[in-house]
């Protein structure tokens, strides 16, 4: 889910244009001014022995496995100081983000190339076995990397920049809550009702005119940000969770801004935010402590707690003395994220490309249709199993995911020399996992730019988690595998289902912007009629 930015309308050219400011002065300010003596005349750079770079010892082992042959990447390390960033920033505004790693591919004749981004000699990997093996490395190879500003913005205790132990702790926390079954099925009910009272509204606006116009994108966040945050904290709708909602998205607009913290700065602004959110999130993990212990006290002896109700009973209920305050509050935001970002983006993403995909919203259409009749003739509800089990559902997730790239990539620093299958990452560069070259590309996934749900008939293992040997790493994978990858898919499920029982639509024009995070640059408009 990380890392996002944005907040809602999301951006205004003026924000991306600063965006691209802010990433290159936070590049030249970020002290790596000094460009590595690989550089060569030509600024390129041939591969070459772990051992031959001035005070570099030989490969101490690796992520894989460890051979005397490893060598840096060939590739070149760009302009002095800034690197190769404008030229990643510029593909990455384009149509074809993925272009960037494309020419390099074809230039140096790997999947794996050096290159020197966001301040900081890197290692590109478009190689789905060389990704996969970084994936799965521990803390003692790589840690997690982010620009400046999001690591000020996230604070140390957060998950996403923690490492060891701790990390193991509350990722081990946060994956068996969301995995619950007690917890899907409350998001099941809350998002049907939230779903269906949006798409009332829908019905009562298009009753004149036989047909109204909605924003998914928008709609799509309202939603799940309400869900996601019940489930994360425990607060209902209402005056708290506006004001929750508000200083969230002033704090999401400082994740990638300038790295200066002076008043009337965004960043400034976004920790002033976080430090109310802070407030109301440490007020009610006060009030569930006290109420933990008075339970405590009055409960008979032998007999069992309830089920935890969201995401910090389960922290206190581990009674561990590094669950502080401070880091539950820091985690809740960051789990905020993809409740703002990235699952009403996978929503919206699948409206766009069925929109273009008449076949595959048909099928879809009568998957969902079916469902919906068998339901009734039984006259039972829709629990979360029977929205898991739409095959075609998911493979449509599937491939959006596949297509969309939510999450281009991710970002690790080597804590040492790190050989990883062959390659040299010297300590101190980053390497750059990105995801998009892999799930586009043409020896990967055949056909890559077509949207074909179809294609994952055959692929159980790729979508049950296992990331079909780095072919497949929408959410990641190895340690760090995103927790909430069941909810993301659940949640998107029941809008679609909704959506496609109780609507047809018709797609306004409308473009995919993939930087700094990906969105629809006019949030989906369509025109929705209720089904009779
Ligand atoms: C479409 C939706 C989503 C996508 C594409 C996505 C993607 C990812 C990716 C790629 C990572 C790995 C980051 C890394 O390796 O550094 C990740 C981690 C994470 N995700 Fe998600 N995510 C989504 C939804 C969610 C949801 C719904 C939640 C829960 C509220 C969630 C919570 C997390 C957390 C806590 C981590 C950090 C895990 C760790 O570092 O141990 N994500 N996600």
């Amino acid at each position: 889910m990380w890392p996002a930015g944005g907040g809602d309308p999301w951006p205004p050219a003026s924000v991306a244009g600063s965006v691209t400011a802010a990433l290159l002065v936070a590049a030249v300010i970020a002290r790596f001014i000094i460009i590595p003596h690989l550089r060569s005349s030509s600024g390129i750079i041939k591969p070459r022995r772990p051992g031959t770079r001035p005070g570099t010892p030989a490969a101490s082992g690796g992520a894989a496995g460890s051979s005397s042959a490893a060598r840096v990447p060939a590739g070149s390390l760009g302009w002095p100081v800034i690197g190769e960033t404008p030229a990643f920033i510029l593909a990455a505004y384009s149509a074809r983000p993925e272009s960037f790693v494309e020419r390099r591919r074809a230039l140096y004749g790997s999947k794996v190339f050096t290159s020197h981004l966001w301040g900081s000699p890197a290692v590109v990997s478009s190689d789905p076995e060389v990704s996969r093996a970084v994936l799965q490395a521990d803390a003692s190879a790589f840690v997690p990397w982010y620009p400046r500003s999001l690591m000020e913005l996230m604070g140390e205790s957060s998950i996403l920049v923690l490492g060891g132990a701790l990390q193991r702790r509350v990722h081990g926390l946060a994956g068996a809550f969301f995995k619950s079954p007690q917890l899907k099925a409350r998001v099941t009910a809350d998002m049907q009702r939230r779903v269906a009272a949006a798409m009332d509204a829908w019905r009562r606006d298009a009753a004149g005119a036989g047909a109204t116009t909605v924003r998914v994108q928008d709609e799509a966040k309202s939603i799940v940000f309400e869900i996601l945050v019940n489930a994360l904290i425990g607060l209902d709708e209402g005056h708290e969770m506006q004001y929750l909602r508000q200083q969230f998205k002033e704090f999401i607009a400082g994740l990638i801004s300038l790295p200066i913290k002076l008043p009337g700065t965004q960043l400034y602004r976004s920790l002033k935010a976080k430090k109310r959110m802070t407030k109301l999130i440490q007020k009610i993990t006060q009030e569930k402590r006290r109420k933990m212990i008075t339970k405590c006290e009055d409960r008979p002896q032998g007999t069992t707690t309830h089920h935890p109700r969201d995401m910090i009973d389960v922290l206190l209920g581990n009674g561990s003395d590094e669950l502080t305050d401070e880091l539950i509050s820091d985690n809740m935001i960051d789990f905020m994220i993809p409740a703002e970002d990235s699952v009403p983006v996978l929503i919206t993403l699948a409206v766009k490309y069925l929109s273009e995909c008449p076949l595959a919203l048909q099928q879809l259409e009568e998957e969902n249709m079916e469902l919906k009749r068998r339901k009734s003739d039984m006259g039972e509800t829709l629990e979360w199993t029977d929205y898991m089990s739409l095959t075609f559902t998911q493979h449509v997730i599937t491939e959006t995911l596949r297509m969309g790239n939510i999450i281009n990539g991710i970002m690790r620093k080597a804590v040492r020399d790190v050989e990883v299958r062959g390659h040299l990452i010297p300590k101190g560069w980053r390497v750059l996992v990105y995801f998009r070259a892999v799930h586009l590309d043409a020896a990967v996934h055949g056909d890559p730019h077509a949207f074909n749900p179809w294609r994952w008939k055959e692929r159980a293992d790729v979508t049950a988690g296992g990331g079909g040997g780095g072919s497949f790493t929408p959410f990641g994978g190895g340690q760090r595998l995103c927790p909430g990858l069941d909810l993301a898919r659940l949640e998107a499920s029941v809008f679609l289902h909704h959506l496609v029982t109780g609507f047809r639509w018709a797609a306004e024009e409308d473009a995919v912007v993939n930087f700094p995070t990906v969105r629809l640059r006019r949030g989906m408009p369509i025109a929705v009629t209720p089904r009779t």
